[in-house]
């Protein structure tokens, strides 16, 4: 028994028409329902000193954040304001390892769980490449929870705080979702 029954080109045209013009109403009507919220937070990576929250588990030589190889957890703390003792707002929590050859790029798979009024108990999955010695680069919004069901969208991250010998980072999230 064959899977699929022969289908002729017109037929098939016809078809894919349909389909096209389905998908195309569909991604109108669903825009058109979407709201767009940006944040703007500030990620407390901090590796060394007190309350270090990025840890570095396993790397090919050592554990590293600037090998190719390391994995990290971590749990940093998001503040609306550079200072990092300003209101925390939620954490970052999750993984990056750096996946280029050359060092240069962590691979991002975090949650950010807001804790601040508006957003409390909402989450915003986050996947991409970080390519840190980059001035601006973007990391995608995949999914998300709560207020931000099936949230899709991007983040600009900024390095404005490197001390590269201790491995302390501030990154500025400039974030755009659209969501239910
Ligand atoms: C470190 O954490 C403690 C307890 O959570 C807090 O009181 C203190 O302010 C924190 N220090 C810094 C530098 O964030
Ligand atoms: C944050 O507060 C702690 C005490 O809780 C203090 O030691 C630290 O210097 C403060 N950091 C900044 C950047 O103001
Ligand atoms: C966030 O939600 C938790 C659990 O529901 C609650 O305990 C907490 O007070 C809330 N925080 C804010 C800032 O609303
Ligand atoms: C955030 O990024 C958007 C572009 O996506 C830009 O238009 C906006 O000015 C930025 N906001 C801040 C506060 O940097």
């Amino acid at each position: 028994m064959s899977i699929m029954a022969p289908v002729s080109l017109p037929k098939l045209c016809v078809l894919l028409l349909i389909t096209i013009a389905t998908c195309m109403e569909a991604t109108q009507f669903q825009l058109q329902n979407l709201k767009e919220t940006n944040i703007v937070f500030y990620m407390h990576d901090w590796e060394t000193g007190l309350n270090a929250t990025a840890v570095p588990l396993v790397g090919i030589k050592r554990p590293s954040v600037l090998e190719y190889g390391t994995v990290a957890v971590i749990d940093d703390k998001l503040t609306v304001a550079y200072d990092r003792n300003s209101t925390e707002i939620g954490r970052a929590r999750g993984i990056y390892v750096n996946s280029a050859l050359d060092g240069s790029e962590l691979h991002f798979l975090l949650s950010l769980v807001f804790t601040n009024k508006e957003f409390n108990g909402s989450t915003l999955e986050i996947q991409g490449s970080n390519r840190f010695f980059q001035k601006f680069r973007e990391v995608s919004v995949v999914s998300g929870t709560g207020k931000f069901r099936l949230a899709r969208g991007f983040a600009i991250l900024e390095t404005v705080f490197l001390d590269l010998p201790n491995l302390n980072a501030i990154l500025r999230w400039n974030t755009t979702v659209f969501h239910f």
